[in-house]
């Protein structure tokens, strides 16, 4: 059977997981959620009271932190130092971490290994910020996964609002703004379109349609 790799690029708060993780089970494909390495690395920095401008003990960081990834009835689970911290990595304040320290060449090279070694043992539809130009360059099928900020600013307000959570939608806005603006100018493997990504702008499609659309590239590869 022909081996597979999917790559999901865009921004925070495109859809890229909902759909990755959709699309990986109608497939009977890994899903691979790159963020939450990403995520992992944030919390042990924000738990040792490590700040992303603090590069030499980000690097001592590197060489002491492990992380890995498990999966169980086909959920994958981030365990930093063997601990699984899946769910204490969903934080706005991991995020904004993830974000500013994942700029740092030695925190992406410690994770870039682990995601090439997944996509090589298996199918797989990996999300993140560069899958598509740095970690799977040959992937069979690229889409960049995008959403206006207005729109991407409503979705993350709702979600908040039925966990019952108070939010301020123009602080998101400006948090998602902030968090594209690093992501897409740092030096090293920023999040920007690959020549060969197809482009899908969700702000006016569901879920389902965004995974119909992507289904049907798929099947014309
Ligand atoms: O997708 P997410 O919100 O879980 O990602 C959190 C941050 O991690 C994101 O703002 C930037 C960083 N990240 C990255 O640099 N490269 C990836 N492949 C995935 C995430």
């Amino acid at each position: 059977m022909k081996h597979y790799n999917i790559a999901i690029d865009g921004p925070a708060g495109a859809g890229k997981s909902t759909v990755a993780k959709r699309l990986a089970k109608e497939l009977g494909f890994i899903y691979v959620d790159t963020g939450a390495m990403y995520r992992a690395m944030a919390l042990y920095f924000l738990r040792n009271g490590i700040e992303a401008s603090q590069l030499d003990r980000i690097e001592q960081a590197c060489r002491n932190v492990d992380v890995t990834i498990d999966y169980q009835n086909g959920e994958q689970h981030v365990l930093l130092n063997g601990e699984d911290v899946s769910r204490l990595i969903r934080t706005e304040e991991v995020g904004n971490m993830a974000s500013a320290s994942s700029v740092h060449k030695v925190v992406r090279l410690k994770l870039v290994e682990l995601q090439r070694e997944l996509a090589k043992k298996q199918n797989v539809v990996m999300d993140g910020r560069e899958i598509g130009t740095f970690v799977l360059p040959d992937a069979n099928l690229k889409v960049y996964l995008t959403a206006s900020v207005s729109e991407r600013a409503r979705r993350r307000f709702g979600e908040l609002k039925e966990k019952g959570i108070d939010a301020d939608i123009k602080a998101i806005e400006k948090d998602i703004e902030e968090r594209d603006h690093r992501d897409m100018t740092r030096e090293f493997a920023p999040l920007k379109k690959a020549e060969d990504a197809v482009l899908v702008d969700s702000s006016d499609m569901t879920i389902d349609e965004v995974v119909d659309t992507i289904k049907s590239l798929i099947n014309n590869i």
